[in-house]
């Protein structure tokens, strides 16, 4: 007996990193998978069937269920066939697991407008057109049997978005949209059945490896910390019914620590009776809402409870 029996579910960017990882750890508590990867270079040039397809192989290998999809997540209509592709094969759709991922980054001051547009496009709105497809299924369905449909959201945010990494304003722009569209859907598909939630993983993947240097690399005698399949049993835990009730969540998932991460909330108030002027508000900065807080940048990976 396996965790997802019968049911099916998308991973996009799954044939590489974090996403192959989920989708094989899927596959083997049962579900059927429909495996999405472009398969292009980690700065989204180019395309290749191979890594979709090889995943789909892996999971056949064990006796599983999978089929591959080739589509950019960033295009409108491939995102709408991607969920047609679901349920023409399999029969329906009961996980979306938002992955796919690209880096371009630069200095704010040195970016062009291609760096900027692909990445929004491939993170923001490739995360957008997948869910907006996904939860339009989910609500036909709901009317049609009147009930919720036990439909299930995880999204991929990054820290780098929540806190803010130098060099990323593209892809940090992004995954705070992903943060926040997360809320706003956990919202919306709340009355349908379908709860929608967001992690912030750090992995060895090509995306880091470049940066991290052997940071990431597996130390002798501990666990492997940041192998890819370590973010999964948390991907699987939220897109499963152990986590009823678990929803509009950000959750960070980094080797054998698991946060979960709550932001942009009033952290210190002043009120008055009559409209700020400039000197009002120079006297409330000092005397309440600087005043016992930081006003430089706020720590990029603050500790649990630090405001
Ligand atoms: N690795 C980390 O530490 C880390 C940290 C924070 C967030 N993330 C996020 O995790 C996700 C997975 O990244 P990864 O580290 O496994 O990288 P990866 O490069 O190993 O995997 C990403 C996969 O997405 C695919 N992809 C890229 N653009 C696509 C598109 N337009 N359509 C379909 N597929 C596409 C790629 O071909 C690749 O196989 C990304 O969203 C990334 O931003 C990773």
């Amino acid at each position: 007996m396996g965790l997802f029996d019968g049911k099916v579910a998308i991973v996009t960017g799954a044939g590489r990193g974090i996403g192959r990882s989920h989708a094989l750890l899927l596959a083997s508590e049962g579900a059927a998978v429909v495996v999405n990867d472009l398969g292009g270079s980690s700065s989204g040039d180019g395309a290749d069937a191979t890594p979709a397809q090889q995943v789909v192989d892996e999971i056949a290998a064990k006796g599983g269920r999978a089929i591959a999809n080739y589509d950019s997540v960033s295009s409108w209509t491939g995102a709408e066939a991607m969920v047609q592709q679901a349920v023409d094969e399999f029969g329906g759709l009961d996980v979306l697991i938002n992955n796919a991922g690209i880096l371009r980054d630069k200095m704010s001051f040195n970016m062009d407008e291609a760096e900027w547009d692909q990445v929004i496009d491939v993170h923001l709105k490739g995360h957008f057109a997948t869910s907006r497809f996904a939860a339009s299924y989910w609500r036909t369905k709901s009317k049609e049997t009147g009930g919720p449909v036990n439909g299930k959201i995880v999204n991929t945010a990054s820290e780098s978005g929540l806190y803010g990494n130098a060099g990323q304003a593209n892809y940090a722009a992004a995954k705070a949209g992903i943060a926040s569209m997360t809320i706003v859907m956990a919202r919306e598909l709340e009355r349908i059945g379908v709860r929608v939630n967001a992690i912030c993983p750090v992995a060895r993947t090509r995306l880091t490896e470049t940066v991290a240097g052997d940071f990431m690399n597996a130390k002798e005698g501990e666990f492997d910390k940041f192998a890819p399949e370590n973010i999964s049993a948390v991907v699987c835990w939220l897109a499963s019914d152990l986590a009823e009730g678990v929803t509009g969540q950000v959750v960070k998932v980094m080797g054998g620590q698991v946060q979960l991460i709550r932001g942009w909330r009033p952290v210190t108030e002043a009120t008055d009776d009559k409209p700020w002027t400039i000197a009002s508000i120079d006297q409330a900065a000092s005397s309440t809402l600087f005043a016992a807080t930081d006003k430089g940048t706020p720590p990029f990976m603050p500790n649990v409870g630090d405001n």
